[in-house]
């Protein structure tokens, strides 16, 4: 070996060593997915999960497996917490909130705002965070992790949290990602609902969910670009229809109802997406543009 291979072992050894210790909590398929990006990363990993066999495949690749939830936290400067709910949150970590101390506390199960909020409040260096991403994508940049809290924990773990996937913090209230996060799901079960109906309808046609999916995609690919243009208009408070008024939209909103019923599938979806729109018009949107249903969610209509 050169004595420029040699310096350059050295440096990737100090580096890994210079990697600060964590400590993931919660090795179900996330946790683990989480806990497998940091060790592939070089950090000092330890883990702990009610069931221990899950932990054993990390444990064959260098993480450490603490007996306790305490012992956990104790071996971490950063304390990542997955666990399925806020009562397994708190009935698992509560107990040693007072050890987080010093520590920086990372709650990246799902849950509400305000449950967000309560554990954020158990220690002062606090992030909660929400993964917009499935497990086999952890580790990889088009894997998006959402955080807020504590803006000093989050540049100091800045560079481990972005080992997990990329990174974007929103501020000092530790509910509001929590909230980015069941908005955004919610545009994901729409998004999805409306295909499913849309299959739904086309395979009582005969024809394959395979063959739609291709001009389903390019079409939420058209239509998530309408999100931007409308968006500009809800923060502004009017609605011009400068693409369709919601009087086109509601006149072709009574084809998809009838199809569905002729095709003997379901009717509910698309009779609650005209409904909406009815709504908006009895509220006086009838040549506003789709925006205006801004109203009818915020409960004005
Ligand atoms: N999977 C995804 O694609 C995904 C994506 C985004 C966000 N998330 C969020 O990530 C979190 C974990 O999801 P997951 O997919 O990893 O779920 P999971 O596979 O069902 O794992 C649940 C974890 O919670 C633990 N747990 C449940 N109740 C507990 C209790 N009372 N005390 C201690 N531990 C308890 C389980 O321990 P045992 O192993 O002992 O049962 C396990 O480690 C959830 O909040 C989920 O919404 C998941």
């Amino acid at each position: 070996m050169t004595d420029a291979h040699t310096d350059e072992l050295a440096n990737e050894l100090a580096n890994e060593s210079a990697l600060e210790s964590v400590t993931v909590i919660g090795l179900g398929l996330m946790g683990r997915a989480l806990a497998s990006a940091l060790l592939a990363a070089g950090h000092p990993t330890t883990v702990w999960n009610r069931t221990a066999a899950k932990a054993d495949d990390l444990v064959a690749r260098g993480a450490t497996l603490a007996p306790t939830v305490g012992d956990a936290v104790r071996d971490g400067s950063l304390i990542i917490v997955c666990l399925a709910d806020a009562d397994a949150v708190r009935e698992a970590v509560g107990p040693h909130r007072a050890g987080l101390a010093g520590r920086t506390l990372v709650n990246l199960t799902s849950g509400t705002a305000e449950e967000a909020r309560e554990i954020a409040g158990w220690t002062a260096d606090r992030l909660d965070g929400a993964i917009m991403a499935t497990p086999e994508v952890i580790g990889r940049p088009e894997a998006f992790l959402l955080y807020s809290g504590s803006p000093d924990a989050f540049e100091k773990h800045r560079e481990t949290l972005g080992r997990l996937g990329s990174a974007t913090f929103f501020g000092a209230d530790p509910g509001l990602a929590s909230l980015y996060d069941v908005a955004l799901l919610g545009i994901m079960w729409g998004t999805l609902n409306a295909f499913l109906h849309g299959s739904a309808l086309l395979g009582a046609a005969g024809v394959k969910a395979s063959d739609f999916a291709p001009f389903a995609v390019q079409w939420v690919s058209s239509v998530s670009g309408f999100a931007t243009a409308y968006a500009a208009q809800i923060d502004r408070g009017g609605y011009p229809a400068e693409d369709a008024s919601l009087d086109t939209h509601i006149a072709t909103m009574k084809y998809l109802v009838r199809e569905s019923a002729a095709a003997g599938i379901d009717t509910d979806w698309p009779a609650r997406i005209q409904a909406l729109a009815e709504r908006a018009v009895q509220a006086g949107h009838a040549g506003a543009s789709y925006a205006s249903l801004i109203e009818v969610f915020r409960g004005r209509a």
